[in-house]
């Protein structure tokens, strides 16, 4: 009888697995089935519009990007890590930049940092090329932009100085206006891997920090060169990127606030038939982003940021201080907040002395795109620009064109709330478009808001690529893919 209930125990104990087994399998192909459905909703909204070749200007900068395994790196120049992760605006020396890797890598941050120790600099490339897996790549924002938008049919103009080899992977479509140099300013990424464990810290996700000590991108080096051949161009659209290496640069600030002057000045004289896309990036001086919003951001048409960029630009733009870690996988509804509350700071900027209203937002995070648009704005095809945005997330992070729904995973659940605030009444036209259901089958959701400032807002799911290969310059090529059907 004892061992007849031991018998019966066990098999119960069978059942109870296999009945598991099979739920879990049912679970994993529902999940499939999902990846599948938002996957070919997806190509689908980005086929829906035609690629219009446009003209299209973008600056400034360039650099060689060297890519190494941060943690395999710091560990063959010796460093180890800090007791305490301690963020630093530059790197001086290797104890500081110990402190600030461990500080973005425990938070999963994307952050870029000047290194004014040039020996410890070039110790950490020369390091890094000695890896069997390093790589070289064409970097800096504008150029990840141009070369993005050349692929995809555009006639570019690319504003940077860069050295011969950088220049012969640019595309024929792309015309580079900027006087050559010897050598191309290298820039450092130290990438590492969701879970990866450096002493007793442990990244939440997939990430990068980038190091430089470029001594040529931060003054704007061939501006005015470029500038002058923009307004021969008449592009559709001119793209600025790249003024985060003027972060921390140690020169007095009137020399770098001067070069953005002169910018500013062009801006202020560009016809209205140029668009203008600012692509934020990470700052820590909020001197100098605050003179970035008053001299370029005023005259700018559309922006394109980060979870991370995107709450540090709407405390500056506040008057607030600088944030240096935002959470990294915020809630649709929080992004959405941020956007909204930009939109309305920055969309009704009075049209005098050549500045422009805000009137496009593209935030691109790990686990969605967001873009919102002005209804009356020359913006269109948001619905396919979020979806192609969403697609080259996972593209440029999985390395591969074709994409395979098994490398992928969704993060942004199956519904989700369009703010986090309570909504009032008159804000939208029923309480049930508060909280939006995903449709698989037509993945990007897009919405009117009749606010006090209208809106046009779409939100598209990333396929969130689970073998990655590559994080740095994907902002830049998600957010040209973005402007891509938007002109
Ligand atoms: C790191 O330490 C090892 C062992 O102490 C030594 O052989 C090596 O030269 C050091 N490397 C550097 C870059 O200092
Ligand atoms: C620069 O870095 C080197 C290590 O590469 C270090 O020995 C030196 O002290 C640093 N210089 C300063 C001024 O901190
Ligand atoms: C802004 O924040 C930085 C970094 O936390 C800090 O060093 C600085 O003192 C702050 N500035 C102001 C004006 O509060
Ligand atoms: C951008 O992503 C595409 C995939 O769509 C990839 O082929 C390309 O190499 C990426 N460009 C850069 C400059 O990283």
């Amino acid at each position: 009888m004892f061992s007849g209930t031991v018998k019966g125990g066990a098999s119960l104990c069978v059942f109870v697995l296999i009945v598991a087994y099979f739920y879990q399998r049912h679970a994993d192909e529902v999940l499939q089935e999902r990846l599948r459905d938002v996957l070919s909703g997806l190509l689908r909204a980005e086929k829906k519009v035609p690629v219009e070749a446009k003209r299209v200007a973008v600056g400034f900068g360039a650099c060689e990007d060297i890519f190494t395994n941060g943690i395999a790196l710091l560990d063959v120049l010796n460093i180890t890590s800090p007791k305490e992760a301690v963020h630093q605006n530059l790197v001086n020396n290797p104890e500081e930049l110990a402190q600030l890797f461990a500080f973005f890598f425990q938070s999963g941050a994307a952050a870029e940092r000047y290194v004014a120790n040039a020996s410890l600099f070039e110790a950490m490339v020369e390091a890094g090329t000695k890896f069997k897996d390093h790589q070289w790549a064409l970097g800096g924002n504008a150029p990840v932009m141009a070369r993005r938008l050349g692929i995809e049919g555009f006639n570019v103009l690319l504003g940077a100085r860069m050295g011969s080899s950088a220049r012969s992977t640019i595309p024929d479509s792309v015309k580079v206006v900027g006087k050559s140099l010897s050598r191309s300013d290298v820039h450092l990424i130290m990438e590492y891997k969701t879970n990866d464990r450096w002493g007793q810290f442990t990244s939440p996700r997939a990430n990068r920090l980038i190091l430089h000590n470029d001594q040529v991108n931060p003054f704007l080096d061939g501006m005015e060169e470029f500038l002058d051949k923009v307004l021969t161009f008449k592009p559709s659209l001119l793209v600025i990127g790249g003024l985060q290496m003027m972060d921390n640069f140690p020169d007095e600030k009137g020399i770098r606030f001067a070069r953005l002057e002169k910018l500013s000045k062009f801006l202020q004289t560009l016809p209205r038939s140029t668009l203008v896309h600012f692509e934020m990036a990470s700052f820590t001086e909020v001197s100098l982003l605050t003179e970035i919003i008053q001299r370029v951001v005023f005259y700018c048409d559309s922006l394109g940021a980060n979870e991370q960029e995107l709450p540090n630009i709407l405390q500056v733009v506040q008057g607030k201080n600088v944030t240096l870690v935002s959470d990294q996988k915020p809630r649709v509804a929080t992004v959405l907040d941020q956007m909204r509350k930009l939109y309305s700071l920055l969309g009704n900027t009075p049209e005098t002395d050549g500045m422009r209203p805000l009137t496009r937002i593209h935030v691109h995070t790990l686990a969605f795109q967001a873009i919102l648009t002005r209804p009356d704005s020359a913006w269109k095809n948001s619905m396919s620009a979020a979806a192609k945005a969403a697609l080259t997330a996972h593209r440029h992070t999985c390395g591969e064109d074709d994409i395979d729904a098994t490398k992928a995973r969704l993060i942004m659940d199956g519904s989700f709330a369009v703010s986090t605030v309570e909504i009032e009444a008159e804000a939208t036209a029923s309480k049930s478009q508060s909280r939006i259901f995903v449709n698989n089958q037509r993945p990007v959701s897009c919405w009117d808001e009749e606010r006090k400032h209208p809106a046009h807002i779409c939100v598209a799911p990333v396929l969130v690529c689970t073998k990655v290969l590559k994080t740095a310059g994907g902002g830049d090529n998600v957010s040209s893919a973005g402007l891509v059907f938007q002109i």
